[in-house]
Formats: structure tokens, C-alpha cells, sequence
């Protein structure tokens, strides 16, 4: 398995192009799945989940082609996905095992084609991540849903029926998948306590475009008004605001500068509120945000994650790495996820202070520096949090396990080697 060697202590400056967000083109693809015709996808992040997703899609029936192209600097990636004539309507475990977002075929395919098999996707490593709301949702709605060798069977005979449906989290997975299977039921249904992200209002936004009738975007009630058919469509993706989190707090944890280019700010408003407190200067541009953290005393500023537009579950862990070289106690509390301080151990390996209570508080005490270590990753998002403690330690730091990065995080090295860092990967076989 590739590795990642860092070695600290460079400022970062200059300018990281911010890709497509990995959590709005997962949904987005499956939606593809509504239509018999073309649906042309802009702005795809390159990362290996979308390319586990177009593999799942693929066995399904999916003609996929695609391109990369150089914009001012940055490579694009362009899909367009044509499901005339599907050839299976099951997500095989092998898929799924590896992506759990496969699990957005279930609404479409369902809605459709009135049948699909999905292997269970099961726990992960930051919880338990059950589907409980998914499928209570599609039975209020007519489906007649069995669990049977690791999988959920889903049929229904006519039509989805429309229902009124409450949520009880505020879950975006069942949002996204109930959303889609909305929009082609009889009659109407309203989603209460839906989810607010901007990846469901990028999905709004393509549905609608596909003509579907969708009233309440942004709101946590959506009311879906069914039609008979959608037809294809092309769309630009949005922006990763976490992929922008993320490298906000390297241009911090370095005392860098950074020009993140293509962030949306409306997206980030709650991470760049606490970075501003913790000392960091945060300034809109034209086009994106420039994070300046030059001759900054970082200040340890408490983190409680949230819906949106709380604070991101999926940046907690690279703030609590900023955290651990700010001064004071900052206490983090994670309230999405019971399984979220994987990173906490390995940090602690690299000389931070902290100390969970419970599953959901930290209490990080900031040192004047980290030393590096060998490290492995053990998610997504706490992989970035090791690479960020690297950047800001003494020495040397090995990131292993570093397939998690390449599932989320678009030519990571590449992005950072340009702006100054010391970070090369090792391949397996070197
Ligand atoms: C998505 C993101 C993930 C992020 C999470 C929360 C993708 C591909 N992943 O995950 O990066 O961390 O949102 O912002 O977009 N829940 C239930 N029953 C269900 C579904 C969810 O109880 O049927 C609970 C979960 O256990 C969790 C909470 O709801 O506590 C939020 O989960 P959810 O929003 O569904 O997360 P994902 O969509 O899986």
C-alpha cells in the first residue's frame, strides 16, 4: 500500500485549486439512473470513489464516456452516463463494500424499474452508519423491502406512492436517495427534517433541470411533486467546501498563505468562523477565499460538529490537528458520528495533548510542537489530519494507509507540492 512522507515545517503559499465535491457527484451520477437519456456531468472530482461508483454503474448497464480537460491551470473531468437499457438491477457486495455511497442506486433503480437488490454496506470505521431511514422511507412510499443474504431486496408493483415523511435525523444519504425516488411516485411527498447541505441542493438543482418538481430547496421540508418521466440533462458540479476546509487549515497549521480558488464561502461560513477566531485571516476574493496565517498566534477555539450549517463533522478531525498546535484547551465535541477520534491516538503519537471523554468530547491542550512519526490513516478525513500535523511537525512523518486520501482528496501531493510542502508519496513497490 502507497505511503505519504512528509517533512514539516514549510509556510505554505500561493494558490490550490478547489475540484468537484466527491459527496454531491455520488448522488448526482446515480441520478443519471432517472432518465433513459444523456445526463453530462461537469467538473467530477478524479478520485477513486467515482471511479468505483462508474464501475457499479457500468455492471448495472450504464454507457459511461468520458474526458479530462486543462482549465486555467486545473484539470477538469467530464462524464456523460446513458442508462437506456439496464442489464442488472443489483449492487453486487464487491461493489458496495468499497463505496459505501453505492447505496444511491437504491432509490433510482427502485423508482424506475420497480426492483433492485443492494448489498447491505454494513458499519464503517467512524460508526455504525444504519440504512434504517432509507428503507422506512421507501416503505411508507409502497415498497415491499426483505433482507436476504446481506442484501436488500426492494420491489414495488405499479408505481412509488407519494407520503408524508418524517425524518428522524437529518440524514443526507436518505434525503438524497428519497429525494430521487420522489420524483418519479404518484402523487406527492414531503421529506420533514431533511437535510440541508449544499451537496442536496446541487442534487435539487440537477433534478430540477431533469423536470422534476421539487418546492422547499435549502429547507429542512422538501415537497416533491411526482411526474412520469425525466429526461437527460447537462450540470456542473459544485465546489468541495471540504476539500477547501481542508486546505484552509493547512495554510493555518503552516502560518502560510493560501489562495483557495473556486471556494465557495457561502458553503464554509461556520469552518471559517472558528478559523477567524483561532487568529486566521479569512478574506473573500473574486473567486475563492485567501486563508493568511503569516505571523498568526493560533488560539484554541472549542468545535461542536453539527448539520449543516453547523460545523462539518467531515472537517473535525483537521481542526482538532490545528487545535493541538494552538494555544490554550479547545474541547471537541463530535455529534454526528459515535466513532469519530480514530486520528486522536496517532496524533498523541506525534506529541499532542488530548484527551477524549466518552465517544463524543475531546479536550485538545495545544504544545508548542508536534515531531513526526509514522502514522497510519483510518479514514478519509482523518488521513488529512495526519498529513496536517506532518506539515506543521519537526522531522519526518509517514502516513500509511493512504488509499482513504486518494477515495476524497483529488492529486494530493501535486495540489501540495505547489504551494511549497515536502510531501512525496512512496509507492508499494519502491
Ligand atoms: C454523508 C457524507 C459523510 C458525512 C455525513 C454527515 C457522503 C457520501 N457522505 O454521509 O461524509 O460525514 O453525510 O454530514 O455524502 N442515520 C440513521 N439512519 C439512517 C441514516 C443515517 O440513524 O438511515 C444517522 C447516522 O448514523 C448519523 C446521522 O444519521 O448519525 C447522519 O448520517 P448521514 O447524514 O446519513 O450520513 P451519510 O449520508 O452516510
Amino acid at each position: 500500500m502507497d505511503k505519504i512522507k512528509i517533512i514539516g515545517g514549510n509556510p505554505l503559499f500561493g494558490k490550490v485549486y478547489i475540484s468537484g465535491a466527491k459527496n454531491t457527484a455520488l448522488p448526482i451520477i446515480c441520478a443519471s439512473l432517472l432518465t433513459d437519456e444523456p445526463v453530462t456531468l461537469y467538473n467530477l472530482p478524479i478520485l477513486s470513489d467515482i471511479t468505483s461508483l462508474n464501475l457499479l454503474l457500468k455492471q448495472i448497464g450504464t454507457q459511461i464516456e468520458g474526458r479530462q480537460e486543462e482549465l486555467n491551470g486545473h484539470i477538469t473531468q467530464t462524464f456523460t452516463y446513458c442508462t437506456a437499457k439496464p442489464t442488472s438491477l443489483i449492487a453486487p457486495y464487491d461493489y458496495v463494500r468499497k463505496m459505501r455511497a453505492s447505496y444511491y442506486v437504491l432509490g433510482p433503480l427502485l423508482t424506475k424499474y420497480r426492483h433492485v437488490e443492494l448489498s447491505l454496506p454494513g458499519g464503517c470505521a467512524i460508526g455504525a452508519r444504519p440504512m434504517d431511514i432509507h428503507l422506512n422511507s421507501l416503505e411508507q412510499m409502497g415498497a415491499s423491502i426483505e433482507i436476504k443474504n446481506g442484501y436488500v431486496v426492494a420491489d414495488i408493483k405499479d408505481r412509488l406512492k407519494g407520503a408524508h415523511i418524517v425524518f428522524h435525523s437529518a440524514s443526507v444519504g436518505a434525503t438524497c436517495n428519497i429525494l430521487m425516488a420522489a420524483t418519479l411516485a404518484e402523487g406527492d411527498t414531503i421529506i420533514e427534517n431533511a437535510a440541508k447541505e449544499p451537496e442536496i441542493a446541487d442534487l435539487i438543482n440537477l433534478l430540477r433541470k431533469m423536470g422534476a418538481d421539487i418546492e422547499g430547496i435549502n429547507t429542512s421540508t422538501l415537497t416533491i411533486h411526482g411526474v412520469d418521466k425525466l429526461h437527460g440533462v447537462e450540470h456542473e458540479i459544485i465546489n468541495d467546501r471540504i476539500e477547501a476546509g481542508s486546505y484552509a487549515v493547512a495554510a493555518a497549521i503552516t502560518h502560510g498563505c493560501v489562495e483557495l480558488v473556486n471556494a465557495n464561502p457561502e458553503y464554509l461560513q461556520c469552518p471559517m468562523d472558528i478559523l477567524q477566531k483561532t487568529g486566521v485571516s479569512v478574506k473573500k476574493t473574486e473567486n475563492g477565499l485567501i486563508i493568511d496565517a503569516q505571523n498568526t498566534k493560533l488560539q484554541g477555539i472549542d468545535i461542536y460538529t453539527d448539520y449543516y450549517p453547523g460545523f462539518p463533522t467531515d472537517l473535525q478531525a483537521q481542526f482538532m490537528a490545528l487545535m493541538c498546535v494552538a494555544d490554550g484547551a479547545a474541547m471537541v465535541t463530535e455529534s454526528i458520528w459515535e466513532n469519530r477520534f480514530m486520528h486522536v491516538p496517532e496524533l498523541i503519537r506525534m506529541g499532542a495533548n488530548i484527551n477524549v471523554h466518552g465517544h463524543a468530547s475531546a479536550i485538545v491542550r495545544g504544545v508548542p510542537k508536534l515531531s513526526g512519526a509514522p502514522v497510519m490513516s483510518t479514514d478519509l478525513r482523518a488521513s488529512f489530519a495526519l498529513i496536517l500535523a506532518g506539515l506543521a511537525a519537526e522531522g519526518e512523518t509517514i502516513v500509511n494507509r493512504v488509499y482513504h486520501l486518494d477515495r476524497g482528496y483529488e492529486r494530493l501531493e501535486e495540489k501540495f507540492k505547489l504551494i511549497g510542502a515536502n510531501i512525496e508519496r512512496i509507492k508499494e513497490s519502491d
